[in-house]
Parts: structure tokens; C-alpha cells; sequence
């Protein structure tokens, strides 16, 4: 008989830049006033890398931790997933890069590109993976320094956006545990609410294109926090039936970080407490892919959950993309240093 598989968080990791940008700074660059950030979106501070720095570093980092954590050496990686929409460079792929700089010559090696849903998407196709049986240990990485194609003269997105890399390491598990369920989803006929129209083979780099700043995220806020706020309570919901759980069954709610707003209708529409719901935009911004690998991260670090605690994991992003899953966490907590 073919036994079944699961996929188990064994490890988390989160790196981010030294420098911290207060809504207070962003005072000085553009029209804007921290009382408006706060109230409009929660968050109060944000990490900015160097100029220079790539997201590799930050995603090998963020990946060194959640090895150490786990216990598995770079040798063992049987996959990299890397989810990412500021990668290093076009190709190779972000995930090669990471490879390089871990030493795990054994891995294949995939980026993942779904905006600010990347991570979940990256869970979902290991969790997949592992499934079929034929890896066993996969490393996904969520990684963002969006602060690289931000314009810093648009108030809209500047005080929004922000830099950090999450990772968790995933293992097949022939007991019934870590990842229960999941849901994508996506529709591309909205993709113009929030995109990045140069660098690609549509609009690649002239004085033009530069000029007219193609080269920078470009997002209409409003629309996409309505959308946000539908799918990602629809989503959840749906996902709770199919995996035959209910609201009470959930031990903490990790939302994606775009904006407090939207965090605090999801938790209304799954009728969940605050105190069951993560949130940390306050001190990181909307880092995309990377504010679920690093909430997770900090959740196992500081003990917030135990072996048998049910989390949901809900994201809603470019393209658009939204995604769900559900984690039974299994490890013992890793206690910070
Ligand atoms: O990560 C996944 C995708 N991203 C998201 O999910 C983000 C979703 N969107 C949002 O979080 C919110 O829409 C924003 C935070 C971007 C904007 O909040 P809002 O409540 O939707 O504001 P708005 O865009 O409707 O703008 C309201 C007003 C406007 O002024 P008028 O036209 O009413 O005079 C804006 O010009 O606020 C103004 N405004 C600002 N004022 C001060 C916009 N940005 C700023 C700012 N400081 N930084």
C-alpha cells in the first residue's frame, strides 16, 4: 500500500536590514504624517536594506536560520523554492543564487513569482511535492526588498512597502501533521491594480522607460484593499469547510501584512479575537512574500504555538494571486536567543 505523506514545518528563519525607517522619516521625504500611516495601514516602522544589497543575502540568511533551527544541513536539501518579485537579477533565478550561498549542490532550484502571496504558493507547490514522494526535504523562502523598485516620491506606496526574508523548512512525515490543507487562486484580468510595467520584455530598460518610472511598483490602493478583504475572508472560510475545521479549531491567524485594516476585517469575518490573530506590520511594513515566513518565524521563536496548534495562513497579492493553507505546527518551539 503507497503510504501517505505530509509535509512538517521543521524550521523557521527571518532576516532583516539593520536600518529602520520611522513613519517620522518618511515625514521628510514625502507629504505625509505618521497619524496617517498609523491609522491607515498600522504600521509605525519599517527595515530598508543598503544600496547594493541583493535579496540573496537576505533570503541565504533568513535560510541559514531556519536550517540551524531545523537541524538539516544544506546537503540534504532536496529543493529550493523562492518566492520572490525583486529578484537579484531577471536569471538566474533567485533560488540558484541561494544555492550557491548555502552549499546545497543537491537541491533543484525554483523561484516562485506570485506577488505578495508567493510564500503560500511556495508552500503549497512543496507540500505537493513532498506528496508525491519524490523529495523529502525543501526549503521556501520568502523574500522582498521592494524598497528597490519603490518610488520614493509616491506617498501611496512608499510608506507602505518594505524589505525581510522568511524561510521554513518542510519535511515529508508519514504521520498525520503539518500541512492539512490548501487553497490558490488567482485572476490575471486584474493584474494593472498593482504592477511593475518596465524590466520585463514588454517595456525592457531605455532612458524612456525610466523616465516615465516603469521600473516602479505601481499599485491603486483602494482597489486592491477591496479585493483584499473579500477573498481573504472568502478564502479562509472555504478552506475551513474542506478541511472540516472550525473557527475554534484555530490557534492563531497569520495574515499576510499589507495593512491592518485588512487583517482586522479577516479576523471579523472568521469571527476570530485579536489575541488569535499575528500581527507585527507595526514594526516591519508590508515586506510581501517574506511577512508570513517571518510572522511564522517569530511565532515558533517566541513559543506562541505548541505541537498540535492549528494555524491559517491567508495571503492576497499581485497578478492577482490569493492562497490559503492550513498548518498543524508539530516541532518543539525553538526558544530565541
Ligand atoms: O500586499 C498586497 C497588496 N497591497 C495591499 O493589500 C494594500 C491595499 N491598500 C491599502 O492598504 C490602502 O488602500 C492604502 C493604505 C494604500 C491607502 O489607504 P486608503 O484608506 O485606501 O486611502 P485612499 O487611497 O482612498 O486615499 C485617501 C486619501 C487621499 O486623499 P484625498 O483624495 O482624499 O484628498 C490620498 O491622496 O489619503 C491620501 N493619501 C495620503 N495622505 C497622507 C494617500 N497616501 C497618503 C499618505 N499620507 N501616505
Amino acid at each position: 500500500m503507497i503510504k501517505e505523506l505530509y509535509a512538517e514545518v521543521v524550521g523557521t528563519g527571518s532576516a532583516l536590514p539593520p536600518k529602520v525607517v520611522t513613519n517620522v522619516d518618511l515625514e521628510r521625504i514625502v507629504d505625509t504624517s505618521d497619524e496617517w500611516i498609523y491609522t491607515r495601514t498600522g504600521i509605525r516602522e519599517r527595515h530598508i536594506a543598503e544600496e547594493g544589497e541583493p535579496a540573496s543575502k537576505y533570503a541565504s540568511i533568513a535560510a541559514e536560520r531556519a536550517l540551524e533551527d531545523a537541524g538539516v544541513r544544506p546537503e540534504q536539501l532536496d529543493f529550493i523554492l523562492v518566492a520572490t518579485v525583486t529578484p537579484d537579477t531577471p536569471f538566474p533565478s533567485t533560488s540558484c543564487i541561494v544555492q550557491k550561498k548555502l552549499g546545497a549542490p543537491r537541491a533543484a532550484c525554483m523561484d516562485v513569482s506570485a506577488g505578495c502571496s508567493g510564500f503560500i504558493y511556495g508552500l503549497v507547490t512543496a507540500d505537493n511535492l513532498i506528496k508525491t514522494g519524490s523529495y523529502k526535504t525543501i526549503l521556501v523562502v520568502g523574500v522582498e526588498l521592494l524598497s528597490k523598485i519603490t518610488d520614493w516620491t509616491d506617498r501611496g506606496t512608499c510608506v507602505l512597502l518594505a524589505d525581510g526574508a522568511g524561510a521554513a523548512v518542510l519535511r515529508a512525515s508519514e504521520k498525520k501533521t503539518g500541512i492539512l490543507g490548501t487553497h490558490l487562486g488567482s485572476d490575471g484580468s486584474l493584474g494593472h491594480l498593482l504592477h511593475m510595467p518596465g524590466g520585463g520584455s514588454l517595456n525592457p530598460a531605455t532612458h524612456e522607460t525610466i523616465e516615465a518610472k516603469y521600473h516602479y511598483l505601481k499599485m491603486s490602493g483602494n482597489e486592491v484593499f477591496k479585493h483584499a478583504v473579500q477573498v481573504m475572508g472568502d478564502i479562509s472560510e472555504k478552506l475551513l469547510d474542506v478541511v472540516g475545521l472550525k473557527r475554534e479549531d484555530i490557534s492563531l491567524l497569520v495574515p499576510h501584512q499589507a495593512n491592518l485594516r485588512i487583517i482586522q476585517a479577516t479576523a471579523r469575518r472568521l469571527k476570530l479575537p485579536m489575541d488569535k490573530v499575528y500581527v507585527n506590520i507595526d514594526r516591519y511594513g508590508n515586506t510581501s512574500s517574506a511577512t508570513i515566513p517571518i510572522a511564522l518565524d517569530e511565532i515558533n521563536r517566541l513559543g506562541l504555538v505548541k505541537p498540535g496548534d492549528v494555524l491559517l495562513m491567508v495571503a492576497f497579492g499581485a497578478g492577482f494571486t490569493w492562497g490559503v493553507a492550513a498548518l498543524e505546527w508539530s516541532k518543539q518551539n525553538t526558544p530565541s536567543s
